[in-house]
């Protein structure tokens, strides 16, 4: 767990039910994100992934537990307008955030709506549209881009409100490799450059680029480690009905081939170099 001056959001012992049925979806949850860091999660079909992303920027609130953001509780009518500002949520499909006629408006909605002076709104939007790589399509309507443009624009409409933490549910689901590698640097950079990030995905070698995995399953968090370790519990992520990453499902079946493997080989790096290092 990061130090008290490093946390930035915290669950603590988190259940929640649908209202009207019985059986929690999830049930004691305790989760926390650093300041700045990188988590994905994953997790079968209605493991609870996108609950989970509506509790953390205070869309639902837990039927029983806590979560704090910065250490304001989401539950709290007082601070649920500041939770919002510092907790974006970024959906599958980008059609359904994107709001106005040009690019650099689409962008500016939200800032405007803080009733900030002009000159603030202007700089964010500038610093989102740059952040993530829009600035030369400002006038652009945004029906006129490409999916990953679309998703990186409703990204930039978030960071303009200078969030901790932006939640993404299945970002680049809809995307075709090229669009999801855009948005995916562009999430990379933002967690390096201090906002924390939480990329809900099905894609595993996108979850490999993580710092941190959790893994959604049975109604809880099966497994909450490092990319190397979650990855190579390929036996674990097969009982789910997951996959490893790519690299790491040829290294379980080249071992299931009688080869012996080091382990932690997940991504396709790891598999180049150690097929490198034999092969030289
Ligand atoms: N509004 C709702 N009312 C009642 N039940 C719901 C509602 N939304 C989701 N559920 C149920 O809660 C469970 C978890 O759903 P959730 O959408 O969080 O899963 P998920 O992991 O995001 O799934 P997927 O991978 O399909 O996106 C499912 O059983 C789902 O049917
Ligand atoms: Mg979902």
């Amino acid at each position: 767990m990061p130090g008290q001056s490093n946390l930035l959001i915290e669950l603590q012992s988190v259940s929640y039910a649908y209202p009207g049925s019985k059986f929690p979806v999830l049930q004691d949850i305790c989760l926390h994100v650093g300041k700045a860091e990188f988590i994905s999660v994953i997790g079968p079909n209605g493991s609870g992934k996108s609950t989970l992303a509506r509790l953390i920027s205070g869309l639902l609130l837990p039927s029983a537990g806590r979560v704090l953001v910065d250490g304001m509780d989401t539950g709290t009518a007082e601070t649920r307008k500041e939770i919002r500002r510092r907790v974006g949520l970024v959906l599958q499909n980008p059609d359904n955030q994107l709001v106005a006629a040009v690019v650099e408006e689409d962008v500016a909605f939200g800032p405007e709506n803080l009733c900030l002076p002009p000159a603030e709104v202007r700089r964010r939007v500038e610093d989102a549209m740059n952040a993530v790589g829009l600035s030369q399509l400002r006038r652009r309507p945004p029906h006129m881009l490409s999916g990953g443009e679309k998703q990186r624009l409703a990204i930039a409409g978030l960071l303009a409100l200078c969030p901790s933490c932006v939640v993404l549910d299945e970002p680049t689901s809809m995307l075709d490799p090229m669009g999801r590698q855009e948005v995916l640097q562009v999430l990379r950079h933002l967690s390096d450059s201090g906002t924390a990030v939480i990329l809900i995905t099905h894609h595993m070698d996108e979850a490999a680029d993580a710092d941190r995995v959790w893994v959604l399953g049975k109604g809880g968090v099966l497994v909450d480690d490092e990319p190397e370790a979650v990855f190579s519990r390929v036996k674990l992520l097969h009982k789910l009905g997951l996959t490893s990453t790519s690299a790491g499902d040829l290294a379980y079946r080249l071992s299931e081939q009688g080869l012996e493997l080091p382990n932690g080989i997940v991504t396709m790096e790891d598999m180049i170099d150690y097929l490198c290092s034999v092969l030289k």
